[in-house]
């Protein structure tokens, strides 16, 4: 049969002229040979040169680096820069982008009404996306999606402000007063100290903290079409300037399935800990499947080997508690729950490894970030990713709007008879 100008041939399909999509799609869930994506080139799906995944190899690579290398040898916002413009900056290119970013992270004061007319008990996630949909009333000159000029000051300007918005939420859900930024410090220390400076001292930076927290920001900074970043893609390809685009994403990030993973496994911890059963009976509950026994944080839609970048996480934890001089029971069943997972057929055979998302919340934890704070750390280091991702498809010709196609299951037609 044909669909448009290409031919098709599949044995046992009968021959049909024409193209109409209704009677195709009947015709080949008939055959059950193939189904047909009749609204293709507007489903959202996409091409990218940004973030490459082998899941069953295990390989994570931004721009054909791997995550490893980056991690061990970079800062978030030089994997920003790569991320965003396609190559690694020369020193100077960085120094420049930096220096850049780090003089825009100051709010306007109104921020702070903005953000301190929150309820102390409103999620962190609900502040960062409304001051982010706050963002191009205060900048308008960056707001043009066609502009070269007012996407690349967007950009910088998401970078810098995201970390003051996330601490200052971080400040008004404990009743603090909220502290500005002091670029003089860096990105990654200055937001440790708005964060957790005590009003009025001064803040201690700890080294070991902030390489940490560069490499977990460096290690979320991007994944290709997961569900956040394709709701930055589809909310854009509307023609949203970026902040729309990038608040969209961040509710799609507060879900639990998605940025609330990490809060989901230190519940399920302390749930382990808190309970009679050692770790091994509750690995023995999870393959019984008992009601509301999960296991959280193994296993991936992409991953069907270690997630590269729980490895390295793993890695920082055990630094960081030990930096701490912090001994957590809680890593130490994480680490059992893993060795169980690793050895035992049932979760061998089920591709069962652990997730990014295994160990980040523990490292967050013993850094003094309560678990409403894990999801929007992980959207200041997603913020690269999904700048790269929508400026990708922004500048790419052919992009359309988002469509996602439907299969409509509905009552063919009802008579409308009135109440
Ligand atoms: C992510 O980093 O976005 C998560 O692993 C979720 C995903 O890839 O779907």
């Amino acid at each position: 049969f044909r669909v448009d100008d290409h031919e098709l041939e599949f044995a046992r399909v009968p021959a049909v002229e024409g193209n109409d999509g209704v009677v195709i799609s009947n015709l080949l869930k008939e055959t059950g040979l193939v189904t047909l994506d009749s609204g293709f080139m507007n489903t959202a799906s996409c091409e990218s040169k940004i973030t490459y995944i082998d899941g069953d190899e295990g390989i994570l690579r931004y721009r054909g680096y791997p995550i490893e290398q980056l991690a061990a040898q970079s800062s978030f916002l030089e994997v920003a820069y790569l991320l965003i413009h396609g190559d690694l900056p020369s020193s100077e290119e960085l120094s420049q982008f930096t220096e850049r970013v780090e003089r825009h992270t100051h709010l306007h004061d109104n921020f702070k009404n903005l953000i301190g007319a929150f309820p102390t008990d409103a999620h962190p996630m609900a502040v960062l996306s409304s001051a982010v949909s706050a963002l191009p009333g205060y900048y308008p000159e960056s707001v043009d999606p066609f502009d070269s000029h007012a996407v690349e000051l967007a950009t910088v300007l998401l970078l810098a402000k995201l970390p003051t918005i996330a601490a200052y939420a971080f400040r008004q859900s404990r009743g603090q007063e909220m502290i500005g930024p002091d670029p003089s410090l860096g990105y990654v220390p200055d937001f440790l100290r708005m964060s957790f400076s005590t009003n009025g001292e001064p803040y201690e930076v700890d080294d070991a903290l902030v390489q940490a927290l560069n490499l977990l920001l460096i290690l979320h900074a991007d994944h290709e079409q997961n569900c956040s970043t394709s709701t930055v893609r589809i909310v854009g390809s509307a023609h949203a300037n970026l902040y729309a685009s990038v608040s969209a994403g961040i509710g799609a990030l507060s879900g639990p399935l998605h940025g609330g993973a990490n809060e989901a496994v230190l519940a399920m911890l302390s749930e382990i800990q808190a309970s009679d059963d050692d770790v091994d009976t509750y690995m023995d509950r999870v393959k019984n499947k008992e009601k509301g026994v999960r296991l959280m944080g193994f296993g991936h839609r992409v991953y069907k080997n270690y997630d590269p970048r729980a490895a390295i996480v793993k890695k920082v934890a055990d630094k960081v508690l030990a930096r701490l001089g912090q001994s957590d029971e809680l890593l130490d069943i994480a680490k059992r729950l893993e060795e169980i997972a690793l050895s035992d057929d049932y979760f061998i055979q089920r591709k069962l490894y652990p997730n990014v998302d295994f160990y980040t919340g523990l490292i967050y934890k013993a850094m003094g970030f309560p678990t409403n704070m894990f999801t929007p750390l992980f959207a200041v280091g997603r913020a690269p990713g999904w700048v790269a991702q929508w400026r990708e498809m922004m500048e790419d010709p052919t992009t359309k709007i988002g469509r996602p196609r439907q299969v409509y299951t509905g009552s063919p037609s009802r008579d409308y008879l009135g109440i």
